[in-house]
């Protein structure tokens, strides 16, 4: 039995696999675009570790895509291996993924708490239970899960970030800002930190220094995984977006946010997409961008790994019309609605369907069919999960139809003037 750097029980004999682990759970926290080769080197150098075999599974479930779902089990059957003889807290992590894996998020967040209530400073299950809330749209868990451990890890900017996104989330934007500025006074680095504090900024409406201070940190960013490397970049294009600097956009778009993407990654396609739509919302021709991103989505259609997700891919796919992709992923989340745990099936038949129908019918310009779908679930899109700032496109689709739709009325109304008075 060795320690890991947070002082805690690992069962393994090898350094090398502690050293890795070490370095695995600092690139997690760092978003660091090392975390995959780390974990594979600890599972390398202890295949009977039960620990690094659950993170490597862990690891390829937040990928959340299929290929790597299935990388995941296997790896989940190699730590069922060794469960037995497992200590208290590599149980709990191993129960937590296998519950992630067979999507009883309920579960799993359960599994996550339950270490944190025990071993406060594993700062993995603090992350991994954020991300559950996150997708669930639970504001006060984000929270609460990160603030209960705050005085057993003091001067932790790791956690002081996690905890100041999830006061954002909250709407307690000074409290968020202000830790998250002290995190980053700590270390400069925390790309994490940094990105709360855009998240303030950009809800209070204050672009230009927006833009000033995530630009500040860009030179942070290298190596960064390409999820946060394009999200805050997604963030700065955001911040010109609304100071109406289009050709800003358009080449951060170009460069960072589709240009850096690992193309194939769910996270990278989705803040593509959602920087396209809110391009579009303000009448901007984005040229063959759909084309291109869409070729990758190709195969997502039958995925669904997170509503939130598929709610961006099928928009993108109308808007490429890859029409017949649509029809199909649009049955194909129906089938799955009804088959899904029951944990999440309320999130994927009341909210995730209407909406994704809402959305298909803006892409075509359906007006009045879109205002129909999203009218009843608007208020509740927080289910589907993501950040107030990413679920804030699917209002302005919603506010985009109902405006087109006034119009479309009006001036129909006024072509029926005269056969009203005809008749
Ligand atoms: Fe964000």
């Amino acid at each position: 039995m060795l320690k890991d750097a947070q002082g805690l029980d690992v069962s393994t004999v090898s350094e090398l696999a502690i050293a890795a682990i070490d370095i695995y759970i600092e690139q997690c926290l760092c978003y660091g675009n090392q975390a995959e080769s780390s974990i594979l080197a600890a599972v390398n150098a202890e295949p009977h570790c039960i620990l690094a075999n659950t993170y490597a599974a862990a690891y390829y479930l937040s990928q959340e895509n299929v290929a790597d779902a299935q990388e995941a089990v296997s790896y989940l059957h190699r730590a069922r291996n060794y469960f037995t003889h497992a200590n208290e807290r590599e149980k709990l992590h191993f129960l937590a993924t296998e519950a992630w894996a067979n999507k009883r998020i309920d579960r799993a967040i359960a599994y996550c708490e339950e270490i944190v209530a025990r071993y406060p400073q594993d700062l993995l299950a603090v992350q991994q239970g954020q991300y559950h809330y996150f997708y669930q749209g639970d504001k006060s868990g984000l929270t609460c899960i990160a603030g209960t451990v705050l005085n057993a890890n003091a001067g932790n900017h790791y956690l002081m970030g996690m905890l100041a996104f999830g006061l954002e989330q909250s709407d307690r934007l000074a409290e968020a800002e202000r830790l998250a500025r002290f995190a980053l006074e700590i270390n400069r680095a925390d790309p994490w930190a940094q990105h709360a504090v855009a998240h303030v900024m950009e809800t209070q409406g204050r672009y230009r220094e927006g833009i000033a201070w995530m630009e500040s940190f860009a030179d942070t960013w290298g190596n960064c995984n390409s999820m946060l490397y394009t999200h805050n970049w997604w963030h700065v294009a955001l911040f010109y977006l609304a100071d109406g600097e289009i050709s800003k956009v358009l080449s951060i778009y170009d460069i960072h946010v589709w240009g850096k993407a690992d193309k194939t990654s769910a996270k990278d396609q989705v803040g593509a997409i959602s920087l396209l739509m809110r391009l579009e919302l303000v009448g901007i021709d984005v040229g063959d961008r759909w084309q291109d991103l869409s070729f990758y989505l190709r195969d997502r259609v039958h995925e669904h790994a997170l509503p939130f997700q598929d709610l961006h891919y099928v928009y993108a796919l109308a808007r490429a019309d890859y029409l017949h992709l649509v029809t199909e992923m649009l049955v194909s989340m129906t089938k799955y609605s009804q088959k899904v745990p029951t944990c999440l099936q309320k999130t994927w038949q009341d909210v995730a369907l209407p909406a994704a129908r809402g959305v298909i019918a803006h892409s075509i310009y359906d007006w009045r069919k879109t205002v129909k779908e999203l009218k009843p679930i608007i208020h509740r899109l927080s289910e589907i999960g993501g950040s107030n700032a990413q679920r804030k496109l699917f209002e302005q689709i919603y506010e985009d139809a109902n405006q087109k739709l006034a119009i479309q009325i009006t001036s129909r109304s006024h072509l029926d003037y005269p056969h009203a008075i005809a008749s």
